[in-house]
């Protein structure tokens, strides 16, 4: 059966079926999930089974591997995963083994985020693979930011456009200061790159919104409370249901998405059940 690529019924997001990503993929198909990629941001592959190496290899037919935060940032305690996991591979998990943490985030809610905004060069796709799940909760959410872009009044465009955003480095997308960090006097203080506000996508050529998160953001050259009314009148807009998509996660899922041009969330799960998912990262560009 030939590769099948089922558009979601939402704000953006496809389902790719007949596909099995644990093996060796021919340069046709690989083109054809790249034209899906670009044109849908978010892909889904359903009842996948991919050891790490396999999702490693699968990733790589997108491009070169980028590194888990952890390890562009140096934290100096580390991630805490295990010795065994590769690398590149950044375990996002609640579970405790050994009184350790073996993966990122937890069970709370990961609030509006795109992934590792605070380096200069950020990954430009997130490739996570469910290995275990909570009966309930945990699903994720992305956000179409081509479309929230061009949904914006021409005003509050004009407020933005040839502006950068500063990506704070310091706290998490939950406003968690991070190891080797410390608090800043406001947003504006606080340490990271500046990325435009709206960038061209360097495959598609489409113009987006680049957000980053919500907290400790900044938009260069206004003072702090103008800087956050303009965010808020921005976020009014971009939570709106017609540009996003809600995954409920099975067993085995793999989802593929584009950083350039998607935001996306997780809902909180219950704690005292365990959630394990593996991801891998291409390496992006400098935004511009
Ligand atoms: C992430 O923010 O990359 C993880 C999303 C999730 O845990 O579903």
């Amino acid at each position: 059966m030939s590769l099948k690529i089922t558009p979601l019924d939402a704000g953006l997001g496809a389902t790719v079926s007949n596909i099995d990503i644990s093996k060796p993929l021919d340069a046709g198909t690989i083109a054809a999930l790249r034209r899906a990629w670009l044109e849908h941001i978010v892909l889904v592959f359903h009842d996948q089974s991919l050891s790490d190496p396999q999702l490693l290899d699968f990733t790589r037919y997108f491009g070169e591997l980028e590194y888990p935060p952890y390890k562009l940032l140096n934290y100096s305690q580390g991630s805490g995963q295990k010795a065994d996991i590769p690398v590149e591979i950044n375990v996002i998990s609640n579970v405790i083994e050994d009184g350790k943490k073996i993966g990122q985030l937890g069970n709370s809610e990961a609030k509006w985020h795109t992934d590792t905004p605070f380096v200069e060069q950020p990954p430009s796709a997130s490739v996570l693979h469910a290995l275990e799940l909570p009966p309930s909760g945990g699903n994720t959410s992305f956000m179409n930011m081509y479309a929230v872009l061009d949904a914006l009044p021409p005003a509050l465009r004009a407020r933005i456009e040839g502006r950068r955003c500063k990506h704070d480095v310091s706290h998490t997308s939950d406003g968690v200061l991070r190891h080797d960090y410390e608090e800043s006097k406001d947003a504006s203080e606080c340490p990271g790159p500046w990325h435009p506000i709206v960038r061209t996508h360097p495959e598609s050529d489409r113009k987006a919104l680049y957000l980053g998160k919500r907290l400790y953001a900044y938009i260069e050259g206004l003072p702090v409370a103008k800087s956050e009314a303009v965010l808020d009148e921005i976020w009014d807009i971009a939570i709106r249901p017609e540009f996003t998509c809600e995954h409920v996660w099975r067993m085995g899922d793999v989802l593929m998405w584009d950083n350039r041009c998607a935001m996306h969330r997780r809902d909180e799960f219950d704690g005292t059940q365990r959630r394990i998912m593996h991801r891998s990262q291409l390496k992006g560009e400098i935004p511009v």
